[in-house]
């Protein structure tokens, strides 16, 4: 008897761990850091709970990516980190903010302008970095022997893409944000007629300056491409793949795109079989807060509070703005908090607490919640719209415009500009949000049509991933598209012979006279066998 209680210990623990050993994947990740890597690691979570083995590959000197985790095992590698760095990031601050001082026309083009410089140097890096690593042949050995299940990578940088590819891995990516724009501009068609080009604030109807605006911008988008991105690979691309791929080709061969948008915030386009909507999946029900935010929220009463966040790429607005903000909350009665890094501004209300991080989703389902103040970062927004929260935007980089431009025209949101902000406006518009019913209203009817979906969105991202480790790759939802050449794809081949043909027959009757009559016999041989 004694001994049959180890063995059926030891049984039990077999039991148990079978699902862990046995129907777990190999999973190699490839995330983006910084606000990306909050996506990625929410999902990373739902898969391990789901029994898979996860490898995470990130940078020594990554900013968010902890080296430890009971998630995941990571691999130390060369990435864009280890050459760029945050303050990169405050300097691009302020030269968007001079380039918002222009005219409206001119000042998306100023931005893109800015991100092509960043977009230059930062593929010229990530370039050097897939080149070290597929030279390091140890390294390389011992990935493919690892036997991997899927490559899932965040497709905002491309490291992932050359290794899975390399690798020959059935591909999974978790993206919003791609080459020169939102994903879609990537993988589906996008007519320019009505869908916005990121970048552009505008929105799908426009008149004709602004579609005019739309084009130039997507053809600006399309020189990018061609000019800036595809020639930093070329090299690398000459060197492992066959001849002929480049990185749109490597990025279109993707298996499912789990994309994190949903068409309540989005403007409603042209989609693809292979494109997933996952946008909000990684909000929760909010948790409890920290007993001395709790007793902070509680102590607001009936006025309830106001939760501001600048997210995590920026640390330093510009001090006169930081003034203004702060001046502005001390006159408010709600009480705020404040994910603030850097000098306490002096104008600080004893109303506000200043911290140096914050829980944004429990924060943004409390009951006292009152607005958000916000930069307009995607996971923001969604936030803002599962919890229903309405939302001041203060734009500072990237997609931010787009982002708050599409809650403004739902009305349920304000937008200021750092720009110009004064005390003054800020506690204008932020009055405004707090006392018109009609933001909360707004947005509490995107929340519940957002939560209005038969499988919610994080079902669906780890649904779509397995189902690409089970069939291995989704080729039967590729579009054979991608393999035209331009003229093809828009049928301009047949257009100009069509063309052709018709001017034929119309010009018939002049040619009769042109042609001499010992011709004419074999044309309307001709004719009779189209006809017939
Ligand atoms: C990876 O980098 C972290 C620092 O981010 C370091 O603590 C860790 O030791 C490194 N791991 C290896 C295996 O070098
Ligand atoms: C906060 O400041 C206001 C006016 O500036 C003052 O009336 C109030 O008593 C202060 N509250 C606390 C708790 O210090």
């Amino acid at each position: 008897m004694s001994n049959i209680i180890p063995v059926f210990l030891t049984g039990l623990c077999l039991l148990l761990q079978r699902p862990i050993c046995c129907n777990g994947n190999k999973i190699l990740v490839v995330p983006v850091d910084g606000s990306h890597w909050i996506n990625m690691e929410v999902l990373l979570q739902e898969l391990h709970s789901r029994g898979h083995d996860i490898t995470v590959l990130r940078s020594a000197k990554s900013w968010y990516i902890p080296s430890k985790s009971s998630v995941y095992t990571a691999i130390n590698v060369t990435m864009l980190e280890d050459e760029a760095d945050m303050d990169y990031y405050n300097k691009m601050l302020r030269d968007v903010v001079e380039c918002r001082r222009s005219s409206t026309f001119i000042q998306t083009f100023c931005q893109q302008y800015l991100i092509t410089s960043m977009l230059g140097k930062g593929h010229a890096i990530l370039a050097r970095a897939g080149a070290t690593m597929l030279d390091d042949s140890v390294f390389m050995k011992k990935l493919q022997d690892a036997n991997f299940d899927l490559m899932l990578t965040d497709p905002g940088l491309t490291l992932g893409i050359i290794l899975g590819s390399y690798l020959k891995l059935p591909m999974v990516f978790n993206v919003r944000w791609i080459n020169t724009g939102e994903a879609h501009f990537t993988i589906a068609p996008s007519p320019i007629s009505y869908v916005p080009v990121s970048g552009s604030e505008l929105h799908d109807q426009m008149d004709f300056l602004e579609r005019t605006k739309n084009m130039l911008h997507y053809l600006y988008s399309v020189a990018e491409q061609h000019f800036i991105i595809n020639p930093a690979y070329s090299n690398l691309f000459q060197r492992y793949f066959p001849p002929g791929t480049d990185m749109l080709s490597l990025q279109r061969a993707a298996d499912i795109w789990l994309v994190r948008t949903d068409f309540v915030f989005e403007f409603p386009r042209p989609t693809m079989p292979n494109v997933v909507y996952i946008g909000g999946f990684q909000c929760k029900k909010a948790r409890p807060l920290p007993d001395e935010l709790e007793a902070f929220m509680q102590s607001s009463g009936d006025h309830g509070v106001v939760v501001m966040s600048l997210g995590t790429l920026v640390s330093a607005l510009p001090h006169d703005v930081t003034e203004a903000i702060a001046a502005a909350f001390a006159y408010l009665p709600q009480k705020v908090v404040w994910r603030f890094v850097g000098e306490t501004p002096s104008s600080l209300g004893n109303n506000t607490l200043l911290v140096k991080w914050l829980p944004q989703n429990d924060l943004l389902g409390h009951p006292k919640t009152r607005a958000f103040v916000a930069h307009g970062g995607t996971n923001g927004m969604y936030e803002a719209i599962y919890h229903g929260v309405p939302v001041l935007g203060v734009p500072l980089l990237f997609d931010q415009f787009d982002n708050l431009h599409r809650l403004k025209l739902r009305g349920a949101a304000r937008v200021v500009e750092t720009k110009s902000l004064t005390k003054e406006d800020f506690l204008e518009a932020l009055k405004d949000i707090l006392e018109t019913p009609s933001y909360l209203d707004n947005i509490q009817r995107l929340s519940q049509l957002h939560r209005d979906q038969p499988i919610s969105p994080m079902d669906t991202a780890i649904f779509w991933t397995e189902y690409v480790i089970r069939n291995k790759g989704a080729a039967t939802l590729h579009s054979a598209g991608f393999s035209l050449p331009w003229y093809s794809y828009f049928c301009l081949d047949v257009g100009v012979v069509i063309m052709a043909i018709t001017a034929a027959c119309i010009c018939r009757p002049l040619w009769n006279k042109v042609i001499p009559s010992e011709w004419r016999g074999e044309w309307k041989v001709l004719l009779w066998i189209k006809r017939s």
